[in-house]
């Protein structure tokens, strides 16, 4: 097949949130496609530039010195048509009257499905997980989830500076939509008093129609009396901590639990981190009077966590994963998703990753996506254990 850029091409596109070393993984498939004798076509800003037919040719010369830098060259768009069908036919025929024999997506789960339907309507596609959330199930590990939790940790680190000096306790919000690594990971890391995870304060989602939205959305499942037992946690363990002498903490909470994330409206935590904190400030101040509580403030880290120069971890996965996924394509292989099990590269069914996300998402245990040990070694470095904090009852 002969495109008008001339000669068979391999069409890349990077979708939903950006994350760094997505140009690291754009460069290794250009080399990867070169030495598979293809040319690539850049995509611009996601599915949005694959149905506009708004695609480049990226010579390998373009990508050198890429892989440094975050975001991504090629724009990254999030586009809810994509869903229709025949807003699909229009993309690949265009696609391939340019040329383009396969494509390769990096994103998330909401990627992967287009790249599914794309490729079971003929036209080969390969999934890479391209996320700092971390989230996708059926692989250990998203590109851009390392750069993403340094960043939290210098973050955090920063923040106890000042908190420090001044005798406060900071809550600090973490991106992660649904999953809680970077809040796990960085609350590990830089010493939290607590961490506020969705997946041991959430039982669950469903599926259900949201007029607002116009769509079926996950929606959590009801827990009434969460938000009295997330207060009475972490202010028993602040308290305890002051009687014990610490002056300054730091409480790290997952976006999913103060964020609007079921697409209702509503949040799990009404007021978000700014009321989290206001709810510490109120306990400390019953416990040890007004002259003595324990100043807290709300931050919310925001889209500082997807920025920023890849790290090597990032950057070299990014290169297995892009090069893994053109061998893939050149293989006449389609419909997978390029995954990290154990320190293999691999691949999976795009149809199996998805499957996984949903069960994750309807899983009455939310708990299990998470490490059980390394939650366990959050509860043995005193960090809030939301499910059994009777230790902090008693005093650190
Ligand atoms: O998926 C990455 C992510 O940054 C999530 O952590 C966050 O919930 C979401 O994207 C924010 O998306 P948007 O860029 O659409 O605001």
């Amino acid at each position: 097949m002969t495109g008008k850029h001339g000669g068979r091409a391999i069409g890349i596109l990077t979708s939903g949130g950006d994350s760094p070393g997505m140009n690291a993984a754009i460069r290794a498939v250009v080399l990867a496609a070169r030495e598979q004798g293809f040319k690539t076509l850049g995509i611009r800003r996601g599915y949005k530039g694959f149905c506009a037919g708004d695609w480049f040719l990226i010579t390998p010369e373009s990508v050198e010195g890429i892989a440094r830098s975050g975001g991504t060259v090629l724009g990254s768009a999030r586009m809810e048509e994509f869903k229709e069908k025949d807003v699909r036919a229009r993309a690949i025929a265009g696609a391939r009257t340019a040329g383009i024999e396969g494509l390769v997506v990096i994103g998330g789960d909401g990627s992967f499905a287009g790249a599914r339907d794309v490729s079971e309507e003929g036209l080969p596609c390969i999934g890479i997980p391209g996320t700092i959330d971390n989230d996708i199930v059926c692989s250990e590990y998203t590109i851009g989830y390392d750069t993403a939790l340094n960043t939290v940790v210098k973050l955090a680190d920063t923040i106890a500076d000042t908190a420090a000096s001044h005798d406060r306790c900071v809550v600090l919000e973490i991106m992660g939509n649904m999953a809680g690594d970077l809040t796990l990971y960085g609350g590990l890391a830089c010493g939290a008093a607590a961490v506020v995870l969705l997946e041991e304060t959430c039982f669950g989602q469903e599926e259900a129609w949201s007029e607002e939205k116009g769509k079926t959305v996950p929606r959590f499942l009801p827990n009434p009396g969460e938000v009295t037992r997330i207060n009475d946690s972490i202010a028993r363990r602040i308290c305890a901590g002051k009687r014990a002498g610490q002056n300054s903490f730091l409480v790290l909470v997952a976006e999913g639990v103060t964020g609007k994330k079921d697409g209702f409206g509503s949040t799990r935590y009404p007021g978000g981190a700014e009321a989290m904190a206001k709810a510490i400030e109120a306990a400390t101040a019953e416990t040890f009077g007004s002259a003595g509580r324990v100043e807290t403030r709300a931050q919310i880290l925001g889209y500082i966590q997807r920025g920023g120069d890849p790290t090597a971890r990032d950057r070299v996965l990014a290169a297995r994963m892009g090069d893994y996924a053109v061998r893939l394509l050149s293989q006449g292989r389609r419909n997978e998703v390029v995954i990290l099990r154990g320190s293999e590269v691999t691949s999976i069914e795009i149809d199996e990753a998805l499957r996984l996300q949903r069960e994750k998402r309807a899983g009455v245990n939310l708990s299990d996506y998470l490490n059980t040990e390394d939650r366990a070694l959050a509860r043995r470095l005193s960090i809030c254990d939301l499910e059994n904090d009777a230790a902090a009852e008693g005093g650190v």
